[in-house]
């Protein structure tokens, strides 16, 4: 299995299992399935709402002792409603409880946002907090604790813009070992690729198949579909694979991490097959030209005319 490594040697593995969106009543069995079926990296977050239903699901796996929870990489996200020093390790502790976990692999700050303690999505300008009033720096200091008090191995970012990336570096000597962001043939952000891999910082693929399982408001009328898209059809045909394959293999193939979320038994299987799929020059060099910076999370949602947030994506 492709694998990321770290500094300290330890390695995730390439491809894991996204859980955005997982059903509760799914979730459990889907975890099931992909650590049986060769699995050993889950992507969870506090606000999926189903980090319990997971706990449930490794407990189990690990209780029949097939797999063991040092051979599992484990991922989560600090909601943006914790972001104040106080409440990081609260919020870690809440998800090593509900994962039924002594320790993850990589926690990491969700978004370059806050909200106001116990909003779980604002419906207001006012449930916002400022970058003065809760700095990143702040929130990352209180990661590095997490870190240091051993309830996580590594930390890290997601949906960090080059620039925040370079703020926050100026700020602190620990610099975060992963960036998890939207990344796909339709939005390959070379030149934040780019600058992770001049400082040492990995990246995971978020949304790989083009997230079509999101909510009717969150999608762009007559937005593009990956799984659908040609040149992604047509790579598919030739190595006598399925497009889902194609877009995860190509996310592996440029040396990033990619977490399809799927809670179908055949999907589970077969994504994780990608990894076999022999992806040529050509294959690359098709895919290159379809970049069309398209975002499927778009997280201008988070930019209002009154609120603290003006630019999620500068460089
Ligand atoms: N850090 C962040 O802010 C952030 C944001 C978004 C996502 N993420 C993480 O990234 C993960 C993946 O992103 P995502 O959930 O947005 O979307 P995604 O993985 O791009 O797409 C999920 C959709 O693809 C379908 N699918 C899965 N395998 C398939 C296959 N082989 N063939 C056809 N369809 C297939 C799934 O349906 P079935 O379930 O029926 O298979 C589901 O509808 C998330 O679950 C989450 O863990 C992180």
């Amino acid at each position: 299995m492709e694998t990321l490594k770290f500094k300290n040697g330890d390695e995730m593995p390439a491809i894991g299992l996204g859980t955005w969106k997982s059903e509760k009543g799914k979730v459990e069995e889907a975890v099931k399935i992909a650590l049986n079926n060769g699995y050993r990296h889950i992507d969870c977050a506090a606000t999926y709402g189903n980090e319990a239903e997971i706990g449930n699901a490794l407990s189990t796996v690990f209780s029949e002792g097939k797999v063991k929870r040092e051979e599992v990489w484990i991922t989560s996200k600090l909601w943006n409603d914790s972001h104040k020093e106080e409440h990081v390790i609260p919020a870690l502790k809440q998800t090593l409880k509900d994962l039924q976990l002594e320790y993850l692999d990589l926690y990491l700050i969700h978004w370059p946002v806050a909200f106001k303690h116990g909003v779980s999505f604002p419906s207001k300008d006012e449930d916002y907090l400022s970058l003065e009033e809760v700095p990143i720096i702040e929130t990352w200091n209180a990661m590095i604790e997490a870190k240091e008090q051993g309830l996580v191995k590594h930390i890290g970012v997601s949906n960090f813009s080059n620039k925040k990336l370079r703020d926050l570096m100026n700020e602190s000597d620990e610099v975060p070992e992963m960036n998890q962001v939207e990344l796909h043939p339709f939005l390959q952000q070379h030149e934040l690729l780019e600058f992770c891999r001049e400082n040492d910082i990995h990246c995971t693929a978020y949304s790989p198949l083009g997230s079509g399982d999101r909510s009717e408001q969150m999608k762009a009328k007559n937005e593009p579909s990956l799984l659908k898209e040609p040149a992604i059809m047509e790579i598919a045909k030739k190595h006598n694979a399925s497009p889902a394959q194609v877009l995860i293999k190509w996310a592996v193939a440029r040396g990033t991490a990619v977490i399809p979320k799927s809670t179908s038994k055949e999907h589970i299987i077969s994504n994780l097959e990608s990894e076999k799929l022999p992806l040529d020059e050509e294959d690359m060099k098709k895919i290159a030209g379809i970049d069309r910076e398209f975002r499927y999370v778009n997280g201008e949602f988070f930019v209002t005319p009154g609120n603290p947030y003006d630019n999620i994506y500068d460089l």
